[in-house]
């Protein structure tokens, strides 16, 4: 039976995935706009519809670029850390996307109230609950939407790169929450809004892995294509 339930952040706990899809499409437009005009052949606008949920959402920052260059047919060097958009690697793109991301975030994060009730509910019924991302920013998230001390564990995109684990549809960021929770997995249900986190549930074999579609009926409908038990659209489960 499910003893312990592990959350993702973005757009789970907190409305920050369209905050990420937004600064994603604004670094990203810039970059096709160059490409067009550098290369001759003009490349279509980064569609949040689409190509988030496919290619970044859930996903590590420089593994989200990668594929999303992939899709396109284009490929740039990964450079080092401290490059800038203007260096025109994997590393500037993703400064730079983090650069308008953090100006977003910063303004201020609305979180899931309906969520955030769920947990605090469950959490008094005795489930173990962990908080995970991909996300780097995941710690000052948590922190501005005063949820700090929601979870009892929590593993970020941090700790992710730390320990050397594979970014989400690999199921390694919840097999470490699953033994930080001291459970097996499938005593652990997931909750996951993004296509590669559903899928890193399922490769993981946990008890219950939990679709959360806040978007139209055809977003939830991949979700169970992708092997969700169930696609909920909001805390509890509407029956
Ligand atoms: C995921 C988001 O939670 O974290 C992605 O869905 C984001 O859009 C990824 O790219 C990595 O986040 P960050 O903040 O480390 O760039
Ligand atoms: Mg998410």
């Amino acid at each position: 039976h499910i003893r312990a339930l592990i959350f993702d952040l973005d757009g789970v706990v907190t409305q920050t995935a369209k905050l990420h899809a937004a600064a994603w499409k604004k670094m990203f437009d810039e970059f096709l706009q160059n490409a067009t005009q550098n290369t001759g052949k003009s490349q279509a606008p980064f569609n949040i519809e689409n190509d988030y949920p496919r290619y970044l959402d859930g996903i590590s920052r420089t593994e989200g670029i990668r594929n999303f260059l992939a899709s396109r047919n284009l490929k740039i060097p990964l450079g080092k850390p401290e490059d800038t958009f203007e260096n025109q690697t994997i590393w500037g793109l993703g400064n730079q996307k983090n650069a308008y991301y953090q100006e977003i975030m910063r303004q201020g994060v609305d979180v899931y109230e309906d969520t955030v009730a769920w947990i605090k509910q469950k959490r008094a019924e005795g489930f173990r609950i962990a908080i995970i991302s991909a996300s780097k920013n995941c710690r000052e998230v948590l922190r501005i939407a005063g949820l700090e001390t929601l979870f009892e564990v929590q593993l970020d995109g941090i700790e992710a790169e730390n320990r050397l684990l594979k970014t989400k549809p690999e199921p390694d960021i919840f097999l470490e929450a699953a033994k930080a929770l001291n459970v097996q997995t499938t005593e652990a249900a997931v909750f996951e809004d993004a296509r590669a986190g559903v899928q890193a549930g399922k490769a993981g074999k946990f008890g219950l892995v939990v679709g959360v579609n806040r978007k139209d009926a055809s977003a939830g409908k991949e979700l169970l294509e992708l092997g969700a038990d169930l696609v909920i659209t909001q805390f509890p489960a509407d029956e």
